[in-house]
């Protein structure tokens, strides 16, 4: 959005600096005769009009081009008003004075949108937020969208860099928690778009930890990071206490400044503040950009697919996490954090800093996921196996769990194939003909 803002205000700038809207604001010379004039005048206005043509092309092409992550693109969400504000604090309702008033950002991305319905179900109040950007398939997201609605639970459209809106949140439901989902995700695509992840995962963090501090009483936080932050750690399993400074990607770099600034904010403001680095979940409502989504859509399409190995001819593998087991180890961090100690933006004692691994802690080699799908899906998929590029993507991750399983009494419990049976169930129903959503292509990809 910002970019295109800046685009269009430079074309602004173009227009009014050398473009004047009136002829007369060119004085011509004294000496002309009138009719040079009236042809210097046709002159200008078919410069005038051609320069429109081109500058109307390259917004053109501007709003064609691949999609662009910040927040709706192309309109301005509007928010407020006594019928908005019903809706949000109804959906905020809790059930019981026992349980939690939860703002969910990225509630209609696919981590957010299992938690929303989960923590609705057991009779939470739920307050979504979401920017549908269009990083991918904005479709998908509004179906989610739509399942959310049906649940009772509002997805207010609007941005977490949006300082007012967070603040008006704020100001009309009191948020016992904090579950903080939005993030420019993707490895790969940070080499397109740099900025966005700066924005959405360090700029528009800082924003909502600004919003809590000052709330009174605080939310305690729940934030999800990213086994990305292990990097280039090869000590396997990855155990929270391993080294993380030396991201492979900028996600990974924007995920790893995110746990500090948590920190910071815990230390300085009193935010009880937990951290959630997630191993490659996936399942039903997944994300297409990620590895196994594509390769659904490309072998049932009888596209070749590129299945990457290591360098070394070594296996690349990824601890694949069912989203069912995330959504427990969130409700299991929510459950168990405690409160923030600070108010109205002032730190009254030490709070809770805590960071877990949400993984499954089985490894499996890519080829091992191609084979599960070519069972599935009863196609054989045409494969091309390549080296991976080095651009971000890791060779392997495994997650030790054991502090999340003390602590949040986390256990996954679905194993890949399984998992994975369930979201092609899902994925062959929501594409199926008959429903027309056609699944958009995607430029980028990720694990
Ligand atoms: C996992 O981490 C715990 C500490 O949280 C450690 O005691 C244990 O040895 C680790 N397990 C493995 C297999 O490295």
């Amino acid at each position: 959005m910002s970019l295109l803002k800046t685009v269009a205000a430079s074309h602004n700038n173009v227009d009014n600096n050398m473009l004047p809207s009136t002829p007369g604001k060119l004085k011509p010379e004294k000496y002309q005769p009138y009719n040079h004039y009236m042809i210097h005048r046709l002159r200008l206005s078919k410069l005038t009009l051609w320069s429109s043509i081109f500058l109307a092309f390259i917004l053109f092409f501007f709003i064609l081009s691949p999609p662009s992550p910040s927040p709706a693109a192309n309109r301005r969400e509007s928010w407020g008003g006594h019928h908005w504000e019903k809706r949000v604090t109804k959906s905020a309702c809790r059930n019981s004075d026992s349980g939690f008033t939860v703002l969910v950002t990225g509630a209609a991305g696919f981590i957010g949108c299992h938690v929303s319905l989960s923590l609705k179900r057991r009779g939470d109040g739920v307050l979504g937020l979401d920017n549908f950007n269009r990083y991918y398939d904005q479709n998908l997201k509004r179906s989610r969208q739509k399942v959310l609605s049906r649940a009772g639970v509002f997805v207010v459209e609007g941005d977490i860099n949006d300082a007012a809106l967070i603040r008006k949140l704020f100001d009309v439901v009191h948020f016992t928690h904090v579950m903080h989902l939005a993030a420019q995700a993707g490895v790969r695509y940070a080499m397109q778009n740099p900025h966005s992840y700066v924005h959405s995962n360090v700029a528009g963090f800082v924003n909502l930890l600004e919003a809590s501090k000052d709330a009174n009483p605080q939310p305690a936080i729940v934030w999800a990071s990213s086994s990305s932050v292990y990097g280039l750690n090869s000590k396997v399993p990855f155990s929270e206490k391993d080294r993380t400074d030396q991201p492979a990607s900028l996600y990974a770099a924007t995920k790893k400044a995110g746990e500090a600034i948590a920190h910071s904010y815990n230390h300085i403001y009193g935010l009880s503040i937990t951290g959630l680095r997630f191993f490659t979940v996936y399942g039903p409502w997944g994300r297409p950009d990620m590895a196994y989504f594509f390769f659904t859509k490309d072998i049932l399409k009888g596209k070749q697919i590129t299945v990457f190995e290591a360098a070394d001819g070594g296996t690349v593998a990824r601890d694949f996490t069912y989203i069912d087991d995330i959504v427990k180890g969130c409700l299991g961090a929510l459950d168990t954090a405690k409160r923030s100690t600070g108010s109205g933006g002032k730190k009254k004692g030490p709070a809770q800093f805590r960071i877990y691994n949400l993984g499954n802690t089985s490894p499996v080699a890519v080829s091992e996921l191609v084979r599960i799908l070519e069972k599935l899906l009863k196609v054989k998929a045409k494969k091309k196996v390549m080296v991976m590029p080095r651009n971000g993507d890791v060779q392997f991750t495994h997650a030790n769990i054991s502090r999340a399983h003390r602590e949040l009494g986390y256990m996954p419990t679905t194993d890949l194939e399984t998992g994975l049976s369930n979201f092609v169930k899902w994925y062959l129903d929501f594409y199926s003909p008959s429903t027309k959503n056609p699944a958009s292509s995607s430029s980028s990809s990720s694990w």
